[in-house]
């Protein structure tokens, strides 16, 4: 079998159009050893006793698993050291995570969600690492929360790592979108799925609709007109997936269409949405608009929303562009 083009070599290209420094490879590199490694670790499973609750409860009140706090010490490790981060943030960290003392400091920083999909970890279902890469403001070398609060728009590169049937590295820097899928004999993610598209049109949806009673009007009046199918006003049948696991549901998405939505709800008010605006929403955003997609609260566009803090939500809908902009439309009619 020829082997393909490996990410080290397909990111150093890429750096060269944009005119990018090697702090920006550097970043990179890091973020995907420790996705190797998180991969292997969520592979072991529970062989290796990391299935389960670590006993702790993240700045979300979620219960976080062994592997949650497994993989965020991984983004930890293999970021911190290397000088090109000015800080982290993640979404098993109250705080920001500032550069230890004994590292050099650059000029990026990143943010994630080291293991998305957590409650599919004991049952053996497909979980995703999610992270996007911002630079830090001129002049500040120890960000603090406020220098982390960029609008998606100003992403430098968004991307996950899937860890399902095969282990695959999705990215965007802003010039399309490039799946990668790790070869474990070798230990390297290699092109296999490049300039990635989302058809325009779909008939697929993902939507958790045991909230259905908590919906908005908009979402209510879409979701049944789905459903009615054939003999509803689409005058056609449409499927739905619900896999739980952002990352695997946004993958299925970039690979054969599809919408998928975790709108609005009033089940409690105290929350504007069910994803993370900064470490989940932002980058999915950024690589389904790079492919050709849309991605929207309803409202506005998800990565124009000037973020209020890092722990942020909002609702999402996003994927094929022609349901997308369906759906707002709803929304636009409803007031
Ligand atoms: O981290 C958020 C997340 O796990 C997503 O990956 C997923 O889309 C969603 O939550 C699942 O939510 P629910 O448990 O309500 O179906
Ligand atoms: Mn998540």
């Amino acid at each position: 079998m020829p082997i393909g083009q490996t990410i080290t070599q397909f990111i150093i290209e890429e750096q060269r159009k944009i005119g990018a420094s090697g702090d920006f490879t550097s970043v990179l590199n890091d973020t995907f050893t420790a996705c190797k490694s998180i991969s292997a670790a969520v592979n072991k499973g529970a062989l290796v006793g990391v299935l389960g609750s670590a006993g702790s409860e993240n700045v979300q009140g979620e219960t976080q698993k062994k592997l949650d706090v497994i993989s965020n010490d991984m983004m930890i490790k293999a970021n911190e050291w290397g000088g090109h981060l000015a800080g982290m943030a993640s979404e098993e960290m109250e705080e920001v995570y500032p550069i230890p003392e004994r590292y050099p400091r650059g000029k990026y920083l990143l943010v994630f969600d080291p293991l998305d999909g957590s409650s599919n970890i004991d049952v053996n279902i497909s979980v995703g690492t999610i992270f996007s890469v911002l630079r830090c403001p001129e002049g500040v070398d120890r960000p603090t929360e406020k220098d982390f609060l960029q609008p998606g728009t100003r992403q430098v590169c968004a991307g996950y790592a899937l860890y399902g049937p095969s282990t695959m590295m999705v990215m965007t820097t802003g010039q399309g979108v490039n799946g990668f899928t790790l070869d474990q004999s070798v230990g390297e993610f290699i092109l296999t799925h490049p300039n990635m598209q989302i058809p325009p049109k779909t008939r697929e949806f993902a939507i958790n609709a045991s909230n259905s009673r908590f919906w908005e009007a908009p979402v209510k009046r879409y979701i049944d007109e789905l459903l009615a199918g054939a003999d509803g006003p689409r005058g056609e049948n449409f499927n739905m997936r619900w896999v739980a696991s952002m990352v695997a549901e946004v993958h299925r998405i970039l690979t054969r269409g599809g919408i998928f939505m975790y709108p609005k709800d009033n089940k409690d008010p105290s929350k504007e949405g069910r994803l993370r605006l900064m470490y989940e929403a932002n980058p999915m955003s950024f690589i389904v608009e790079q492919a050709g997609g849309l991605s929207s609260t309803g409202r506005e566009r998800i990565m124009e929303i000037q973020p209020r803090e890092l722990h942020q939500r909002v609702p999402v809908i996003l994927g094929s562009r022609e349901e997308v902009e369906r759906l707002v439309h709803y929304h636009q009619e409803a007031g």
